[in-house]
């Protein structure tokens, strides 16, 4: 799979108002900061698509951009983050219950790229997060995400003891992608796996 063009289409305060299109759509979610936007820019190769910021909590609406628009189009989408402190609880609560609507009521969602940052160890917002996304059937993977920022070595026993962890109450681990925005590791493995899945039945409920 290779990107030969995207543009920013839209943005939806609620899951009602994205785009009505029969498309393969990919969603990019994580804590606030963790480098989703970047990480959408790095894979388009397209610089000032989503907009990034070292401030957390940036992107607060539902992102839509569409890819390959004259060939084979589908989608990619940038989610707001979740679970970012300063924000007031209010806020944290509407932002998870658009994130929440928006994974549950999207059919054409293909699959969730949950990003987590490979310099932390396991978190309890992030384990819940995928164990709720269990419970309600939701197809992800995890993308572990600033690995320039660490040595081979210490990257590899970092993810190695999230996976660990996840062990202790996972039967099955979800696909494991290993990526930087600053050097572009991880471009290749990630696009192929969405190549894969842009040939199955859009509408995920339809799959046998
Ligand atoms: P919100 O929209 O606020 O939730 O953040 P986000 O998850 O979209 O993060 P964003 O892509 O805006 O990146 C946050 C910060 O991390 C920025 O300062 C980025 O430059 C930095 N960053 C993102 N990805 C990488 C990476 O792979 N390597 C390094 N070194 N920095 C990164
Ligand atoms: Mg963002």
């Amino acid at each position: 799979m290779e990107i030969n063009s995207s543009r920013f289409l839209s943005s939806a305060p609620s899951t009602t108002l994205c785009p009505d299109s029969k498309m393969h759509e990919y969603a990019f979610i994580g804590r606030s900061n963790v480098g989703k936007s970047s990480l959408i820019n790095m894979l388009t190769r397209h610089n000032g698509l989503a907009m990034t910021s070292s401030t957390p909590g940036k992107t607060m609406l539902i992102n839509h951009f569409i890819i390959n628009e004259e060939s084979q189009p589908w989608m990619i989408v940038d989610l707001p983050g979740y679970g970012y402190a300063k924000r007031s609880k209010a806020d944290r609560d509407r932002i998870r219950a658009i994130i929440e609507d928006y994974i549950v009521n999207r059919p054409q969602l293909t699959c969730l790229f949950v990003l987590i940052d490979s310099r932390h160890k396991p978190q309890a917002i992030d384990l819940e997060f995928m164990e709720w996304l269990a419970t309600e059937g939701v197809p992800f993977a995890m993308v572990f995400t600033k690995l320039d920022k660490l040595t081979p070595t210490a990257g590899k026993k970092s993810i190695e003891l999230y996976l660990e962890k996840m062990k202790e109450s996972w039967e099955e681990l979800p696909p494991v992608f290993r990526t930087s925005s600053n050097d572009k590791r991880g471009r290749n493995e990630l696009l192929e796996y969405i190549g894969e899945l842009n040939t199955l039945p859009v509408d995920r409920s339809e799959e046998a």
